[in-house]
């Protein structure tokens, strides 16, 4: 079995009540929503910021249970799962400088947002997905693109019945853990398929943010699972 998918493999035999070291990249609304969460899971969280050691950061290390900060690469070589909450145009530079995230898991809420004017309009930063471009950075990492479709205070107060939110990944064994990160955080999933389906539910938000601010009828969208 090669070195990733026995620490895959030993991940997911544990299953979801196994705690693991997280890094979240990036200490802003995403990354505090699903730092704590992940804390209240009892996992062990270390923010990854280009200021560890900055008032904000350490503000958040504070209220999140033993956490700590570190920079960046750092913070995902101690780690088994790393999340990128960073700005989406600026993912690409990020992940290349994590190191070898070979064997672990990617948790990718990124949405490659160009913002510009007064309403702002949005439009969408890449010829391809961030999904796509984390994995082909980290080929030998599990990218699971998640939580890019819903609003990161609905990341710690999900309301009943819980959004469901689409999972895209190359990895099946991948997905089904993050699945069961999200259900255990009070939300839901569905499996939409590989990573290349990154783009959609990254267009999506597009669109929707389009809408909020300048659409003439006002709609939402939303995952339903079909049994
Ligand atoms: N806001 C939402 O509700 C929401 C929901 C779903 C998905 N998303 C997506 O999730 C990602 C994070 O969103 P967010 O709202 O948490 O963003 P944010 O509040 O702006 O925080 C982003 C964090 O990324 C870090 N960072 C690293 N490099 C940076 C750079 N060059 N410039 C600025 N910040 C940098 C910063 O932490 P340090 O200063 O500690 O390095 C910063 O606090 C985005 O891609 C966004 O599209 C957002």
């Amino acid at each position: 079995m090669r070195p990733r998918t026995c620490f895959l493999a030993a991940l997911l035999f544990v299953g979801a009540a196994q705690a693991e070291t997280i890094a979240v990249v990036g200490t802003g609304n995403v990354g505090m929503a699903l730092g704590t969460e992940f804390a209240a899971l009892e996992h062990t969280v270390i923010y990854g910021s280009r200021n560890p050691e900055s008032e904000k950061t350490r503000a958040l290390v504070d209220r999140t249970p033993n956490a700590t900060a570190a920079l960046p690469a750092e913070a995902a070589a101690r780690a088994d799962v790393i999340v990128l909450a960073v700005p989406g145009m600026v993912t690409e530079s990020v992940v290349s400088g994590l190191g070898d995230l070979s064997g672990k898991i990617i948790i990718d809420p990124t949405n490659p947002l160009i913002v510009e004017g007064d309403p702002p309009t949005f439009t969408y930063g890449t010829d391809r997905s961030l999904g796509e471009i984390v994995q082909e950075a980290h080929p030998d990492a599990f990218v699971v693109k998640a939580f890019n479709t819903i609003n990161w205070q609905l990341m710690i107060d999900p309301p009943t019945p819980p959004p469901v939110i689409p999972l895209a990944g190359d990895n099946a064994e991948a997905k089904r853990q993050v699945a069961e990160w999200v259900r255990a955080m009070g939300l839901d999933s569905v499996d939409v398929g590989g990573i290349y389906h990154a783009r959609a539910t990254e267009y999506l938000i597009v669109m929707l943010l389009n809408n909020s601010f300048t659409g003439s009828e006002k709609f939402e969208v939303v995952f339903q699972r079909v049994e």
